[in-house]
């Protein structure tokens, strides 16, 4: 199997720390993953898993001091943040940013010509977005609202997804995507993955629980602690977690 994304020993500090020498926040992170697979990283609170998205796709309060990202084979690690989007890199935010005055009809449309450099107009765009929406089950009434403007956590994630489907990346990177979500809405955030996946977009999926991931089908399932993938195992190690805690997992250093 190809790999689609491959971290080699990844050094990362936070820009405004670097002058601490122990502020290292991922003590080099080696991890890979599969084409056309879904995988997850799991890991306690403050373990390094979104510095580990945010610099994947290359968030500049980070710096990274050693090691290197490759993405489709490509060495990515110094590229900006557009061009990675371009190449079919997607990352969904723990905490998606409001943006007031921006509606999320004319968001989408606007990513959809930047990524697929298509000039869709926007009656035709509008019409096949109220048709993915409701193949997603997602209410198209949020279309004509401000962008996650007092949206709900769910919302959010619902939005996060029509978003992939109007993208349609190689690999999306989901930050705690369930994190927050109902029963429904998890329900409704998975088979939008599945959906996503058989039309050939890979998943990262970072998650502190198996709630997702029981839902899921899930190649890899990779645990971070303190800056560094511990150990590594299929579903089973998210079940083992789930009824030991991460405490009590003995971690083989990879
Ligand atoms: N922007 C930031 N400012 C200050 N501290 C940060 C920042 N990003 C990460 N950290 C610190 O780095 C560690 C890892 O954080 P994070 O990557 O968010 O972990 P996780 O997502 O696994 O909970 C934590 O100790 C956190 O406080
Ligand atoms: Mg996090």
């Amino acid at each position: 199997m190809k790999n689609l994304l491959e971290i080699k020993n990844l050094h990362v500090r936070l820009n405004k720390d670097l002058e601490y020498k122990d502020k290292e926040i991922l003590k080099g992170v080696n991890f890979k993953m599969a084409e056309n697979s879904i995988q997850a990283v799991m890991g306690p609170n403050g373990s390094g898993k979104s510095t580990l998205a945010q610099v994947i796709m290359g968030d500049p309060s980070y710096s990274i001091h050693s090691g290197s990202v490759e993405f489709l084979s490509k060495d990515i690690t110094n590229l900006s943040v557009t061009k990675k989007a371009l190449m079919g890199l997607f990352l969904s935010f723990q905490h998606p940013v409001e943006v007031p005055g921006v509606n999320v009809g004319t968001f989408l449309h606007a990513s959809y010509k930047a990524i697929h450099k298509i000039d869709v107009p926007i009656f035709e765009f509008a019409r096949d977005l109220r048709k993915l929406s409701k193949e997603l089950g997602i209410n198209d009434a949020f279309i004509a609202r401000n962008l996650n403007e007092g949206f709900s956590g769910g919302e959010k994630k619902r939005l996060e997804l029509l978003q992939m489907a109007v993208l349609k990346p190689k690999l999306a990177i989901l930050d705690e995507i369930d994190s927050g979500l109902d029963v429904d809405g998890l329900m409704l955030i998975s088979q939008g993955i599945k959906k996503l996946k058989e039309e050939g977009t890979s998943f990262l999926i970072i998650t502190h629980t198996k709630r997702i991931i029981e839902k899921l089908d899930i190649l890899k399932v990779s645990i971070m602690v303190n800056g560094k993938i511990v150990q590594e195992g299929d579903v089973d190690l998210a079940y083992k977690i789930d009824k030991k805690g991460y405490k009590n997992i003995v971690y083989k250093e990879t």
